[in-house]
């Protein structure tokens, strides 16, 4: 990408309004992992949901609920957004923030480890996926999205391109080996379509056929 189109196209399509503003200002304040999604990663959620009408989306990793804020103003009243984080720091941020945003009707903060709480879900169908947590299960991720995400519907992650590591071939840590089986894996699973948006650290999109 030329130098200066990151922040040209977050100038246009990334604003955020005073909910979001003060969440990022609070997370730099008070310690939280400056790791969430920018605000056009943000815009690009919402437009992946809008074109697929997206009612029941899941989420791995909420962090501050900043990603969260961004999906559920893409869906209706009546939608539902499950997110599931580990620490009960960030779900508590999280939730403080979603009910400024005026989102608690729809969005629901689930507290626990990833593997430990997607079996509870096992049964149910959702429209997509966004996958921005723990990378070494990424795979077993992916089992689990192409379990609850309906035809049609939608498995997005991001850090698909982990800083450069995943095309780096000395590069053999257990996270960077994860990535790119996850990556391998949408790029040749015959039920999706995917591509490696390579926007920031890389947004990978798949949906499923
Ligand atoms: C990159 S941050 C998520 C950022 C968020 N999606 C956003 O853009 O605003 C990753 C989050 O996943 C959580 N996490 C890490 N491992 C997890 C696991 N095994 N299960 C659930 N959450 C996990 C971390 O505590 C952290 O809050």
């Amino acid at each position: 990408m030329s130098e200066g189109a990151g922040e040209y196209i977050a100038g246009l399509f990334g604003v955020e309004d005073e909910v979001l503003a003060t969440l990022r200002e609070e997370a730099d304040r008070t310690g939280l992992p400056p790791i969430s999604i920018s605000s056009d990663e943000g815009r690009l959620l919402q437009v992946l949901l809008l074109a697929i009408g997206a009612q029941r989306v899941l989420e791995i990793g909420t962090l501050g609920g900043y990603s969260a804020i961004w999906m559920a103003r893409a869906m209706p009243p009546s939608s539902e957004l499950v997110s599931i984080e580990i620490d009960k720091k960030h779900a508590e941020f999280a939730r403080r923030h979603i009910a400024r945003a005026g989102l608690l009707d729809r969005v629901e903060v689930r507290v626990g480890r990833a593997l430990d709480v997607l079996p509870s879900l096992d049964g149910e169908e959702f429209d997509a996926v966004f996958i921005d947590a723990d990378k070494e299960p990424l795979p077993t991720y992916l089992d689990w999205a192409l379990r609850l995400v309906r035809r049609g519907g939608l498995i997005i992650a991001d850090n698909a391109l982990w800083g450069g590591k995943v095309f780096d071939t000395t590069v053999m840590d257990d996270k960077t080996k994860a990535v790119r089986e996850f990556n391998r894996r949408l790029s040749t699973d015959p039920r999706l379509a995917s591509i490696i948006v390579p926007t920031h650290d890389g947004v990978a999109g798949a949906v499923v056929r």
